[in-house]
């Protein structure tokens, strides 16, 4: 498949190149498009032949369900069937943004976007490109992020061309996703909100808005996040997580990813805040292996904030080590 790339300047959409990418998903194919989060992998929610090139084109097995992505509060009668008031609620105060919500859906989302599911996925995202792509295509976009299955999520369109030339029909250059980690999925279905996979928006910012909420699903022996059951965010490097990063000492083999304090001697340093740190993970993953790096170090932060997530998605790529 011939992959075209086009670049679109968030801050100053070209409104007929992103009609373009409008128009490829209208016609059922493949756009690979910028969210403030990750990358993701685009088609017509409403078109199960479309949403099926979306599992080829990953590698991704066919229990693990994908998110809708729209662009207004209304848009969510077209997917859910039933609506509680917390779920307006959080709508309201954290979309456009990183939460994915879960509820029940209608019998009108095909089966193939909820993996025979008897619920349905559904965020808003902030990022303009995504935006203006979702509005223009008229309808929502079922969107996993833009890796091959397995692999770290892309945050730049490089990393995402880097999976997905030849898998896509368009890759949208909307430059660097800011916040770095896939959203933060909350599952609505149950009596109290419950988080199946944590992001940028935390346990405490959804309590403040509904009263309770817990992390599950991960944190739970069954994951009820299909997705969380497979490996993830494995780079070829071998990875280590580290609670003490200031006593590793590497070599021409090795790197150290880390933030706060900078350490030097060529460590990948993503800044000086956690956030910094979540924004750079997945790119920092990625480039360990265009270096030829063999095996990484890297400093597992506190569990606090972005810093859960962040130690989510290391813990998984680490397979579970940690030093
Ligand atoms: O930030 C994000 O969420 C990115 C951008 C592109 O929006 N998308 C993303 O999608 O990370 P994906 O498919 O890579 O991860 C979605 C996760 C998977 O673990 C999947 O199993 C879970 O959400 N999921 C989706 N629909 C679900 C459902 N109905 N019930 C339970 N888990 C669901
Ligand atoms: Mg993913």
């Amino acid at each position: 498949m011939n992959t075209e790339i086009i670049k679109i300047d968030p801050n100053d959409i070209d409104a007929s190149l992103i009609d373009r990418a409008a128009e490829v998903i209208r016609r059922g194919g493949l756009v690979v498009f910028p969210t403030e989060t990750v990358y993701g992998l685009g088609a017509n929610t409403f078109a199960p032949e479309a949403v099926a090139k979306i599992y080829a084109a990953k590698g991704r097995p066919a229990d693990n369900p994908l998110i809708s992505h729209i662009c207004s509060i209304e848009q969510v009668d077209l997917l859910a069937r039933e609506v509680p008031a917390a779920a307006y609620r959080l709508m309201e105060r954290f979309w456009g943004g990183p939460l994915t919500i879960i509820l029940k859906r209608k019998a009108s989302v095909p089966d193939i976007v909820s993996a025979g599911l008897d619920t349905v996925s559904i965020r808003m995202p902030s990022h303009s490109v995504a935006y203006e792509l979702i509005r223009r295509s008229g309808v929502p976009i079922a969107a996993p992020s833009a890796n091959l299955s397995g692999s770290p999520s892309p945050t730049t369109a490089r990393h995402a061309a880097a999976d997905m030339t030849g898998r896509a029909d368009m890759i949208i250059d909307g430059g660097d996703s800011l916040i770095g980690v896939e959203s933060t999925v909350v599952d609505l279905t149950g009596l109290s909100p419950v988080i199946l996979r944590p992001g940028a928006v935390t346990a405490e910012d959804i309590a403040s808005v509904t009263g309770s909420c817990a992390y599950g699903g991960d944190y739970a022996n069954a994951p009820k996040c299909p997705g969380m059951k497979y490996t993830h965010y494995s780079p070829r490097a071998d990875v280590w997580a580290v609670n003490d990063i200031s006593n590793i000492k590497n070599d021409e083999n090795s790197v150290i990813l880390t933030y706060g304090e900078n350490m030097g001697g060529g460590a990948f340093y993503a800044g000086k805040t956690v956030e910094d740190y979540a924004a750079k993970l997945f790119y920092f993953l990625r480039r360990a292996d265009e270096e030829g790096y063999k095996t990484v170090y890297a400093r597992l932060p506190d569990e606090t904030g972005i810093g859960i997530a962040v130690r989510n998605r290391l813990l998984k790529s680490a397979g579970g080590k940690v030093i």
